[in-house]
């Protein structure tokens, strides 16, 4: 990078809008989109899509509910033209759809593109010429006359060469390339004599397509070029007002959605913002963040994933794990507090049906994403992660204490390992901790029985050092008896201090799990958990594991 950037590059030069309406404007309704995966976003690949990529391509599009879709380049294409024919001729365009296609003005381009599109029912024949001042003097070295005259004339042969294919439906789109940086009274002047020779009509519109074709400057510049258009362009009555915003700068959805507020009816862009350079913008984010807003975009996005990867597939390009809506990681939260906040928000949601879970913009499940990926559990998580993939993973609703605690043990495992712990490992860490604690002391069967003063008794048979033993206790209730008994067999004092209990499984297959923080002599308190179709043996056994866990070797009397 150099010291001085001003002294190689310019900041753009925005135009004065007087009296700006966009800012107090808002989007109400989705916009007429068009995708243009198969056209701009294909002629950005690596390697271009084969007819049969741009067929299962299409009709992914059409799955999803595109109405107006830009097919390609016949004229540039060879694959492209067949592509068109094949379309066509196999009838694989619905009746509510219509095909687009690009071509340059020149007309024997404009005649082999009419040719490709003869037979079908409706299409939008494409027209483009860049314009702006940089193209005029550097690439096509002409003036502004010379350009203006390449979009009449390229206009007039577009009116006379369909007019030879009256069988079609025909919609004409003119885009000023490079608007962007177009003097913006001479892009005017330009659309103006292109609609002035079209003539359409409220039953004919035109489209009007503004490409940010390299995008100049913050979103807020976009709209208000659009505004200024929207609000002086001649017959924008019998104009489709359209934009076509590239990423340059990484704004291409905000300049959309301003644009939108500025006056645009239409959008046109690629699924994951592919397309040339930095892209086109995305046409997932920009459907998805009006669905978020409670309008329907009119456009499918409920496999989200399945989407993702037939366009992976086609495109042969990755999608970023963090790409909005889409991305692998975006409802994913590693950190402690966060999942913390989402395990809180999930489990008070459907009261009022609106969706508010702090840090989940929209419920993955409406992108048919589940909620195992939601929380994921590494060193930097903690326990609200934890028992949240026990309790979807098994069942287990841990109290507060327990998940302090078993989240400590799931912390030392990652920070040894770095890596993430994935939910069945977590379970199988819990099982291993506290429902297979059977050394030195391991659990064969328990009795109780009621004495005449009320009080519990009991008798618990284990092994230990491979002998069967018993040990008996007397109590208030069955727990106390149990901790007195076995109080007896450490020779320290066993002290439950809390007790839990849930049901897990439904029908014969039904459990207890009892989870019991008890105090074993001086030790801290610590959790014993166990599950039993019995309750009560469920207890006994929560109470022998945690006590195995606090004391290494005992030796019973
Ligand atoms: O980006 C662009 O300017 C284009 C035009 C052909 C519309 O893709
Ligand atoms: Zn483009």
């Amino acid at each position: 990078m150099i010291a001085n950037p001003h002294t190689k590059y310019q900041a753009f030069q925005s135009i004065k809008l007087k009296k700006r309406q966009w800012p107090n404007n808002t989007i109400s309704a989705p916009p007429i989109w068009m995708s243009t995966d198969l056209r701009d976003g294909n002629q950005a690949l690596i390697d271009p899509m084969s007819i049969q990529t741009k067929l299962k391509f299409f009709k992914a599009l059409v799955a999803i509910g595109f109405k107006q879709i830009e097919v390609g380049f016949p004229s540039a294409s060879e694959i492209d033209f067949n592509f068109v024919r094949l379309l066509i001729e196999d009838k694989h365009i619905p009746e509510d759809v219509t095909i687009e296609v690009l071509v340059q003005a020149r007309f024997d381009l404009i005649e082999k593109t009419v040719e490709s599109l003869r037979g079908a029912k409706q299409a939008i024949l494409h027209m483009y010429n860049p314009v702006a001042p940089a193209f005029r003097q550097i690439v096509y070295k002409t003036d502004k006359a010379g350009v203006k005259k390449i979009a009449t004339q390229g206009t007039q042969w577009v009116k006379q060469l369909t007019a030879n294919a009256p069988e079609v439906n025909w919609t004409y789109q003119y885009s000023p390339e490079v608007f962007s940086s177009t003097e913006i009274r001479f892009a005017k002047e330009v659309c103006d004599a292109v609609v002035e020779v079209w003539q359409p009509s409220a039953d004919n519109k035109i489209i009007i397509n503004l490409p940010a074709t390299v995008e100049m400057n913050t979103p807020n510049t976009y709209a208000d070029q659009i505004e200024w258009m929207h609000t002086h362009l001649k017959q924008r009555q019998h104009i489709i007002l359209s934009v076509h915003p590239h990423n340059d700068r990484g704004t291409a959805v905000a300049a959309a959605e301003l644009a939108l507020m500025a006056g645009a009816d239409r959008v046109e862009g690629c699924l994951f913002g592919n397309g040339e350079r930095t892209g086109n913008v995305d046409l997932v984010t920009l459907a998805m963040n009006l669905y978020t807003q409670g309008i329907h975009p009119e456009l499918d996005f409920s496999n989200i994933d399945q989407t993702r990867k037939l366009v992976e597939e086609c495109n042969q390009l990755p999608v970023h794990p963090r790409h909005p809506y889409a991305g692998e990681l975006v409802f994913t939260a590693f950190s402690g507090s966060h999942q913390d906040a989402i395990k809180k928000g999930l489990a008070v949601q459907q009261q009022d049906g609106l969706w508010n879970v702090p840090y989940l913009p929209i419920d993955p499940a409406d992108l048919g994403r589940n909620y195992d990926a939601v929380v994921r559990v590494n060193s930097q998580s903690g326990k609200g992660g934890v028992s949240f993939l026990l309790d979807r993973a098994a069942g287990l609703q841990l109290p507060r204490r327990l998940q302090i605690e078993f989240s400590r043990i799931v912390q030392t495992v990652n920070d040894k390992t770095g890596k993430e712990s994935h939910a069945n490992a977590i379970v199988e860490l819990f099982e291993q901790e506290y429902f297979k604690q059977d050394t030195p002391v391991e659990f064969i069967s328990s009795q109780f029985s009621t004495l005449t003063d009320g009080q519990q008794s009991i008798d618990i048979q284990f092994n230990y050092q491979s002998k069967k033993q018993k040990v008996s206790g007397i109590g208030n209730g069955p727990i106390d008896a149990a901790a007195n008994a076995l109080s007896q067999l450490v020779k320290q004092p066993v002290e439950v201090v809390d007790y839990h209990e849930h049901s897990i499984g439904s029908g014969s297959d039904v459990s207890a799990v009892c989870y019991i923080e008890l105090k074993v002599g001086e030790h801290s308190a610590s959790f014993g958990v166990a599950k039993d179709s019995n309750i009560m043996i469920a207890a006994v056994k929560a109470l022998v594991g945690g006590v195995n866990r606090k004391v290494g070797a005992v030796s019973p009397s």
